[in-house]
């Protein structure tokens, strides 16, 4: 296999970035009128804009030359032909399967899954729908009104980020609990709201092993087992969802509450599967299959559109040209839109867990960097927190926005003044204000010579900062499956460039070993001496001033 760096159109990107690494897009403007509807692409009412960025057709060009050359359509096509190319795991990766719309055979290796992704399906939404139509009772005959999912990392993000994001898709008098961490605030606070009778919990761990899911589904499982009658009741309060069935049965989760995912469905790419119970229970079953249709229409798109049309191709390649040739360092991720205010977090781990890795597929160290710092909020609330640093800082942010054109409890003047928020920001971004402007503005002000030599600097932006901009009419179920979907083909794709397996994530594994060692030294209680001297003090620190109640 050629070397990313010694392939042709790297190497004349390369040249071609010193040629272009000065260029205002302010003067790509003024020179191409067409640019927006040169450089910007669609997908059903989503529109991508990505004229706002330091590249010319020749650029353009050169990117779609490099996915040609890194096989991007061939990798692809594996993926969707369920070849096991996590080869670290020797596993497929068929998350796209569970959004398949046909009705056709699919396969991770050799075995045959749309039946069983249908059949799972169906249970998810049958459990779903009972608990909605208040069929489903607790130990004491009443309705459940609130759902717990306990779950961490995919088995959390997901689901939450989507019922947040669709809000007003869901139910009013049910309500979903999200608890995740391992410190006790966060079951504590979410217990103290609940009622035993009317409260069900989703143990959501795929490999059922995740010592913080775990923690906290003991400690939900005592606090029910106080209330209820007795333990033959638990199956009204307790499901699970897992590829460890033996490990759900034997925690004492009943055997028909247990909902299947499997190896090939990694964790951040599995809101799709019964990881994406509670988005179920809080929009229903119609609504989810909207969500899996906006997917299964992007997947299609991914499929199907020519590289030079294809936006998930397109978004990626614009993150090489930033990380591998302009040295950016982060990418920020900026809704214009509430309630996708977990959509930032959500990607991190989608992006940062698959392409956060330094050795290629071949095992050896890569010579070039890989997946970027993604950071992110929601764009408002980041307006008077960190675009100061976008703006005028050293470092380029090369930065996705994303807003509705309408909303669905629109409050005009509202939504007029956020949608103008995001225009601007975006061509600030872009033009910034030069010295020249600085000064005119000043004069107009009356302020005299001096004071304005002085302020000068600190009014000057440079601008030349990239954006691209997601416009959509409103964030619904298909919109957000569409757009979550090219997100996870996006990743792909810069995946595939940089020659890594993007479905592993082994970097997760030395502080969980670590930790597990540290909690039994903990529970030992005696002073350690073991490890570096910083990590020593550490724990004897602890261990000495630690209140009697810890053990
Ligand atoms: O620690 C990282 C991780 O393995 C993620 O990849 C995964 O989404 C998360 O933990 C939770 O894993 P599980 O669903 O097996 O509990």
């Amino acid at each position: 296999m050629t070397l990313l760096t010694d392939l042709s159109a790297w190497q004349q990107l390369d040249a071609h970035f010193e040629g272009i690494k000065n260029v205002h897009m302010r003067d790509l403007f003024d020179q191409n009128p067409q640019r927006f509807e040169q450089f910007s692409l669609s997908l059903n009412d989503i529109l991508f804009d990505f004229s706002k960025n330091r590249i010319t057709d020749e650029t353009l060009g050169l990117l779609l030359k490099l996915a040609e050359q890194a096989d991007v359509t061939g990798w692809r096509d594996k993926m969707f032909a369920g070849e096991l190319i996590n080869h670290t795991e020797q596993r497929a990766v068929q998350h796209v399967a569970l959004r398949n719309r046909r009705n056709e055979p699919l396969y991770a290796g050799d075995e045959r899954i749309d039946q069983e992704i249908k059949s799972e399906l169906a249970r998810v939404k049958a459990l779903a729908e009972s608990i909605r139509t208040r069929h489903w009772r607790g130990h004491s005959d009443q309705p459940i009104t609130d759902v717990v999912n306990i779950g961490i990392g995919g088995s959390h993000l997901g689901p939450l980020m989507v019922t947040e994001a669709l809000r007003p898709y869901s139910i009013h008098d049910l309500k979903i609990h999200f608890v995740s961490n391992i410190d006790e605030n966060h079951i504590n606070n979410t217990l103290e709201t609940l009622n035993a009778d009317t409260t069900l919990f989703i143990i959501a761990s795929k490999s059922f092993r995740t010592q913080d899911t775990l923690f906290n589904a003991q400690t939900a499982k005592k606090w029910l087992m106080e209330k209820l009658d007795s333990e033959q009741l638990l199956h009204r309060h307790l499901v699970a969802v897992t590829s460890n069935v033996e490990a759900a049965v034997e925690f004492g989760v009943a055997h028909e509450n247990i909902f299947k995912m499997w190896d090939w469905v990694g964790g951040r790419y599995s809101l799709w599967s019964a990881i994406g119970l509670p988005i179920v229970i809080a929009i229903g079953s119609e609504n989810f299959d909207m969500l899996l249709e906006g997917a299964y229409e992007a997947d299609e798109h991914f499929k199907s559109a020519p590289l030079e049309q294809n936006i998930p191709v397109i978004m990626a390649l614009l993150g090489v040209w930033y990380n591998n040739f302009f040295g950016a360092e982060s990418i920020a991720v900026l809704p214009y839109d509430q309630n996708m205010h977990r959509f930032p977090a959500y990607l991190q781990q989608a992006d940062m867990e698959s392409n956060g890795k330094g050795v290629d597929r071949e095992g050896k160290p890569v010579d070039y960097q890989t997946g970027p710092v993604l950071f992110g909020e929601i764009g408002i609330a980041s307006q008077h927190a960190f675009y100061q640093l976008l703006h005028q800082g050293t470092k380029l942010v090369p930065a996705d926005m994303l807003a509705p054109i309408s909303n669905y409890h629109c409050i005009a003047n509202h939504h007029r003044a956020l949608m103008s928020n995001i225009f601007a920001q975006a061509e600030a971004l872009m033009k910034g204000k030069n010295e020249a402007e600085v000064r005119a503005e000043l004069e107009q002000q009356g302020m005299d010579e001096q004071s304005i030599a002085r302020l000068l600097p600190y009014k000057v932006f440079p601008g030349n900062r990239p954006t691209n901009t997601f416009l959509f009419y409103t964030l619904d179920p298909k919109t957000l499956g569409s757009l979550i979907a090219l997100y996870e083909h996006k990743i792909f794709v810069q995946g595939v460039i940089w020659n890594l397996n993007s479905f592993d994530q082994w970097g997760v594994e030395l502080g969980k070993v670590l930790a597990s060692h540290i909690l039994e030294e903990i529970n030992q209680g005696n002073p350690v001496s073991e490890h570096d001297s910083s990590t020593n003090g550490l724990i004897n620190y602890y261990l000495e001033r630690k209140p009697k109640k810890l053990g």
